[in-house]
């Protein structure tokens, strides 16, 4: 699968753009996008970054050339995996924050290390402080985190903020039992990346995420974190900050934002009657099938129609799921996962909890009570349909 992804991206790499008729066969026919590809009609010089960024998602960094010294791996391709880069993948995180219910507060605890709490130390750090990992803020409520896939996140980000507050239905006014809300940063800006949406940008996303689960200082991340809340001993990390420079970045967010939403299958009858189904009983009220992308200085990103299937708004999804708060979103708000690219889940929900899709909707509660209880109304044959329907996206 690798081999054949990236031979038919060096085939186009150094044409203008590659046609729709290099991918799909005829132009007419809709253009076909594997898992790893990027998004059509890029520019030369565009591809050319997203193949650059690429090898600096691969990268392994070791601490002589930034890693730590608190991390949780060394590569952003070693968790974003599968089926390759840019996919999902086993680890699961630590995170921790702490809410106050009475005042509905959210303290992501980055005085004390948080919201990330790093699994892995260098040798140095180990040497130093005897610990293999960072300490966990006392009293903190604990969250686990799943590798969910980055494709099509580009295509998110270019989402306009008024087409996702158009969902927002914060009060039930119009009664079908959901009410989502948009997560929003400490500046008021609309909140999208993350699976509580906290993040507003991709491009803050990528950047926070070099030094979060790599301990990579870089020009919009210049600070090292610290251990715990405690200064880093010295000696510990001789790398000068910031660790990567500018068009380093720059290369690693082009390849996450370049990259496409894989297409779904082409599927027969069961799965357009699944399809059907997954409207009817009310599964898109959530997971939005298409989404619209505004205006975009990248041509490619620019109004594109895209198979999303999230509203991108944090949604109540019941006491069995909450865990941690993470901005305005409490500890039972997780915002709608994006179905991209499902069919190469092997597990699902915000912390891998669900090994098959039965588990994952039986998991549905809250807001997602109704439709949860609709999927088992159904009849064999039907529910059959919707999953099918599912491990075709
Ligand atoms: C240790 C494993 C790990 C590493 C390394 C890692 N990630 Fe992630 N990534 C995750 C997890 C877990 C999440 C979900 C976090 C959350 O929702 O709070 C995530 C989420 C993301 C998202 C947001 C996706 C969404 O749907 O909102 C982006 C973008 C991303 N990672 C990019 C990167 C980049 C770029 C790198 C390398 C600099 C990287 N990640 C390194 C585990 C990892
Ligand atoms: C009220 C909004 C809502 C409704 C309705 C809803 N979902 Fe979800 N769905 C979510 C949220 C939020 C998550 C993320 C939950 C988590 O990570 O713990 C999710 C997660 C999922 C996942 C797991 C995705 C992954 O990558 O792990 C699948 C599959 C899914 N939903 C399918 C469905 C289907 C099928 C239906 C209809 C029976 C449905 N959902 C109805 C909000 C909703």
């Amino acid at each position: 699968m690798r081999t054949t992804v990236q031979l038919g991206l060096a085939l186009c790499v150094g044409l203008v753009a590659c046609r729709p008729g290099d991918v799909a066969g005829t132009d007419a026919a809709p253009i076909m996008l594997a898992p790893g590809d990027p998004v059509w009609g890029l520019t030369g010089a565009q591809r050319n970054l997203f193949g650059r960024g690429r090898l600096v998602f691969n990268r392994e960094f070791t601490p002589e050339t930034g890693l730590g010294p608190l991390f949780n791996s060394t590569s952003c391709a070693e968790c974003h995996e599968a089926p390759l880069a840019g996919g999902r993948g086993d680890e699961i995180e630590v995170h921790a924050t702490a809410y106050d219910p009475a005042g509905d507060v959210c303290d992501d605890l980055a005085g004390q290390g948080g919201p990330v709490i790093q699994q892995q130390a260098t040798p140095a750090l180990q040497a130093a402080l005897g610990i293999t990992q960072e300490p966990f803020p006392p009293g903190a409520a604990r969250a686990f985190r799943a590798t969910p896939t980055v494709f099509g996140r580009g295509l998110l980000d270019a989402v306009p903020e008024a087409e996702i507050l158009s969902r927002a239905d914060p009060d039930d006014r119009d009664g079908d039992g959901i009410s989502g809300r948009p997560n929003r940063t400490a500046d008021g800006r609309v909140g999208r990346f993350g699976r509580k949406a906290n993040f507003a940008t991709l491009r803050e996303f990528n950047a926070g995420a070099f030094l979060a689960e790599q301990g990579i200082t870089n020009p919009e991340q210049p600070a090292e974190g610290t251990i715990g809340g405690a200064a880093i001993p010295p000696g510990v990390d001789p790398v000068a900050d910031p660790e990567i420079d500018q068009a380093t970045l720059d290369q690693a967010d082009a390849f996450v934002r370049f990259l496409a939403a894989p297409s779904p299958l082409r599927g027969g009858d069961n799965e357009r009657h699944g399809s059907d189904l997954f409207s009817q009983i009310g599964c898109a009220a959530c997971h939005v099938p298409t989404l619209r992308t505004g205006p975009s200085p990248i041509a490619a990103l620019s109004n594109k129609q895209f198979a999303a299937y999230s509203d991108l708004l944090l949604h109540d999804m019941g006491p069995d799921l909450a865990d941690i708060c993470l901005g305005l979103a409490t500890p039972a708000e997780f915002r709608t996962e994006p179905l991209i690219a499902l069919r190469f889940a092997t597990h699902f929900l915000h912390d891998g909890r669900a090994t098959t899709l039965d588990q994952a909707l039986a998991q549905h509660g809250g807001e997602a009570a109704g439709a949860r209880d609709r999927f088992k109304a159904l009849s064999p044959a039907d529910s059959a349909a919707l999953i099918m329907f599912l491990k075709s996206l």
